[in-house]
């Protein structure tokens, strides 16, 4: 067995030590040769030392021309085909290893072959591939810091051998070389039968690496010498080159070779080998002489046109345009017809129909509610008699009543606020509330309303409004707009007559300005009684009702519970109303409110001016609940020196005194045709006021008696008991105005 070893030294790693010349301007020279046979040689490689190539030794080749055969460049002993400056590559031969039987001395004969590049070179690991022929092979590539094998073996039956197809198991294995490889060394596995009858068909196994592109297996690489013969032993293989190792950050401070991307519209880069110099994109050139990127007419040069079809390109530095013809733009890479104005005003178009559609329904929607709004109101206004009301007041000239819209009364209340809330009752509240012409009034808004009383409504408005009595509160308008209506009344500052006589404030109530309050209520009540036709029953009398403005001055108010009295027997009032302690005995057995319940209510008033006790005191022993039992009691054992107000009690006026206390007994008379009438207890006390203005009238009690008129007799009636009864309020207008 003989094996001959064929080692194929590489100049490269020599050349390196060769000592750097004069550092020069990095820039191509007018008299270097820059081609060699039909190879380019650009910058920065040169035939030439610097300036022609860089002063890196590896830059610089050798073109040679030998005696009877082509002229060749060669980088050391590697014969260079192709150098290419933009992606920093060039190509070059190496050898293939290979391992062969030789029939004739029954012998191997084996070659193997190594490559060991500068350090600022590598193989390209996308370009080349390990290659592994032959069908008893196991074959290395040992690197420095990789040992790769590939095994190819043939069988027909299993894979048959195809041209232009590389199969392990068909003679033919190939691997991706790793990056970086700087070094390499071919081996095949020395344990071979060499008694294989294999060897005789295929005598060979070769290793090598090569450029894949370069390479097409044929079933001849196995059976003949072919693949060994074709390039005298040598494959082209890619290597990428780098000015130098290490980092752009690097390449900027290479004292030897100075800041490489010289030209304009280039930049530093990096690849495998180290770093390197480009051309932005849009350029195109030689990064490494001035002015050697130059921009790229895409227009003309790019292959396939750049811009579609019909349109025009238009080349910029560094990039270019493409248009359309008029009226077209480019939409997918393709000119069309703008479609985009048609498609924006489409999408304006609906965006303002959109816009109408929603503000139309809204105003729609708003003036249908609005229209609801106003039909309601005038629902109301109907049902709470305002069209009656209405015809009356064009009829009745002089009537100053006003009909107030919501609007203007949320606005005179601040819109009901509880701020505003000068009186509460069971059915509602009543608000202080300021007119736009700086009127105050207060506005009785009560919660609800039953059927009977909207039919009502607007009549008994009607009658309040033609009230006109300097004791009466004046209910100024109503607003009919609105479910339950709402009264507008003058606005009395100072409370009521309860609040005087029974609030916290003991203020000193003189016996005259009692009477006064008295005397001016009475007035009121005999106006509504007998001046007005038919006649309006107050039918809720009680201190509490009678209002006190600026200067004490009474006003009857609150007539929520008033009737007009009934002209037949039908129109009874069915339920009882009224407050405990001023409810009509009577009224409470007939059921039927009149002239005189008011007149009975009164009486009890009269008592609370006299006493200062609360008509009803729920708190009280079960015989001193009521006021009027009291009275009637202490009346029947001559005491009422012990319930009258010690205010009032002197020794001057006890006569005076029993008077107006006769009159209150008169007043709660159980029968009602027994009471007086409200004319007559108005002109008494009247006459009474008279007197106690006059002093002198005291010292003529004949002349008092002419004063006081007849006075009365006595009637004892049996009492019924206002203790203990429910009432049931007829009219939701039961509240209390004044504060
Ligand atoms: C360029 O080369 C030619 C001939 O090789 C020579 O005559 C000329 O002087 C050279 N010019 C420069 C600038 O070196
Ligand atoms: C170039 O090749 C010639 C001929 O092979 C040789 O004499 C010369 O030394 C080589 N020069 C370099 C720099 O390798
Ligand atoms: C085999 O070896 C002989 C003797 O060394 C040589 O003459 C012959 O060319 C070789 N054959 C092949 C195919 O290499
Ligand atoms: C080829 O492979 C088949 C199936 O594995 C096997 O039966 C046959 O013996 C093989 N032939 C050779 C020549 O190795
Ligand atoms: C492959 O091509 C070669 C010639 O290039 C030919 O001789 C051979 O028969 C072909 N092999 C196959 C399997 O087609
Ligand atoms: C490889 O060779 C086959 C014929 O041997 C041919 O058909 C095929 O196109 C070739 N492939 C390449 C990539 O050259
Ligand atoms: C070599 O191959 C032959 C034929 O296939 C076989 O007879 C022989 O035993 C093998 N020798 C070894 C050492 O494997
Ligand atoms: C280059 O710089 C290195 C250190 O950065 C220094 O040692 C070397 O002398 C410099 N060479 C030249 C030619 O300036
Ligand atoms: C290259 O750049 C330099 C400075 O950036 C500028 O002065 C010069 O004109 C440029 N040359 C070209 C050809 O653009
Ligand atoms: C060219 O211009 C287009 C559009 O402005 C841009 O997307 C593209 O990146 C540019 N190309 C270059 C190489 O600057």
């Amino acid at each position: 067995m003989h094996t001959m070893e064929f080692a194929r030294l590489l100049l490269p790693c020599l050349l390196a030590a060769v000592s750097v010349l004069a550092a020069a301007v990095a820039q191509s020279p007018d008299n270097c040769t820059r081609r060699c046979g039909d190879i380019d040689v650009p910058y920065p490689f040169g035939l030439e030392p610097p300036p022609c190539a860089m002063n890196n030794v590896p830059f610089q080749l050798n073109c040679t021309t030998a005696v009877g055969s082509a002229t060749k460049l060669y980088s050391g002993s590697l014969e260079v085909t192709k150098i290419s400056v933009p992606d920093n590559k060039f190509w070059f031969k190496t050898w293939i290893s290979r391992q062969c039987y030789n029939q004739t001395t029954k012998s191997m004969l084996t070659e193997t072959s190594w490559l060991d590049l500068v350090e600022t070179n590598v193989l390209s690991a996308e370009d080349n591939k390990i290659i592994v022929l032959g069908c008893n092979s196991l074959a290395y590539m040992r690197s420095d810091t990789y040992t790769i094998g590939c095994v190819s073996t043939c069988n027909n039956t299993v894979t048959p051998m195809v041209n232009g197809s590389c199969s392990a198991s068909a003679g033919c294995c190939q691997l991706d070389l790793p990056k970086g490889v700087r070094y390499y060394q071919g081996f095949f596995n020395s344990l071979y039968n060499t008694t294989d009858p294999k060897w005789r068909n295929t005598p060979c196994n070769y290793v090598t690496v090569m450029e894949s592109a370069a390479f097409n297996f044929s079933t001849t690489f196995l059976t003949s010498t072919a693949f060994y013969d074709r390039d005298d032993a040598r494959t082209p293989v890619v290597m990428e080159w780098a000015i130098a190792q290490g980092t752009c950050g690097d390449a900027k401070i290479d004292n030897t070779t100075g800041y490489p991307c010289v030209s304009n519209n280039s930049y530093c880069d990096t690849n495998d080998a180290g770093y390197v110099c480009k051309c932005h994109g849009g350029y195109k050139g030689n990064p490494y002489i001035a002015n050697g990127c130059i921009d790229i007419d895409e227009c003309t040069e790019n292959v396939p046109y750049p811009c579609p079809a019909p349109g025009s390109c238009r080349n910029t530095l560094g990039n270019f345009t493409c248009s359309c013809p008029r009226g077209e733009s480019i939409t997918d890479g393709v000119c069309k017809k703008k479609q985009k104005s048609t498609w924006m005003a489409l999408v304006v178009g609906a965006s303002i129909g959109l816009v109408v559609l929603v503000v139309g329904i809204t105003c729609a929607y708003l003036i249908q509610e609005r229209r609801k709004l106003h039909h309601i109101k005038q629902k109301y206004f109907r049902q709470h008699g305002g069209l009656l009301l209405f015809q009356e007041m064009r009829s009745q000239q002089g009537i100053s009543f006003k009909i107030f819209s919501e609007e203007e009364l949320q606005q005179a209340t601040d819109n009901f606020a509880e701020k505003e809330v000068i009186g509460h009752g069971g059915h509602g509240k009543v608000y202080k509330g300021v007119l736009k012409s700086d009127v105050e009034v207060a506005v009785k808004r009560c919660m609800t309303i039953d059927e009977q009383q909207k039919k009502e409504f607007g009549k008994e408005m009607l009658i309040l409004s033609q009230i006109n009595h300097r004791n009466i509160v004046k209910l100024l308008g109503c607003c009919l707009e609105v479910e339950v209506p709402m009264l507008v009344y003058e606005f009395i500052p100072n409370g009521t007559l309860f609040h005087l006589l029974h609030g916290n404030s003991s203020r000193h109530i003189p016996l005259h300005t009692r009477l006064r309050i008295a005397c001016e209520s009475a007035e009121a009540l005999a106006y509504l009684h007998s001046c007005a036709s038919p006649p309006i029953l107050h039918g809720d009398v009680k201190s509490t009702n009678i209002l006190l403005n600026g200067d004490l001055t009474a006003k009857v108010s609150d007539f929520g519970a008033s009737i007009l009295a009934p002209n037949d027997e039908s129109q009874f009032v069915t339920l009882v109303q009224g407050t405990c302690g001023y409810l009509d005995p009577e009224y409470m057995q007939m059921c039927q409110l009149t002239d005189k319940s008011d007149v009975y209510s009164f009486g009890v008033v009269l008592l609370e001016l006299l006493t200062r006790k609360v008509a009803f005191n729920l708190k009280g022993p079960e015989n001193e609940k009521s006021l009027s039992m009291v009275f009637l009691n202490a009346m029947k054992e001559n005491k009422l020196e012990d319930i009258l107000d010690d205010e009032i009690k002197n020794n001057d006026n006890v006569e005076f005194i029993e008077e107006i206390a006769e009159l209150a007994r008169q007043c709660l008379e159980m029968c009602g045709m027994n009471r007086p009438s409200m004319k007559e207890v108005a002109d008494k006390l009247d006459r009474l006021r008279k007197v106690l203005q006059h002093p002198w009238a005291h010292k003529d009690p004949e002349e008092l008696d002419s004063l006081l008129g007849e006075s009365s007799s006595v009637n004892s009636g049996s009492l019924v008991s206002t203790g203990n009864f429910s009432i049931t309020k007829k009219v939701a207008m039961g509240l209390e105005i004044g504060r």
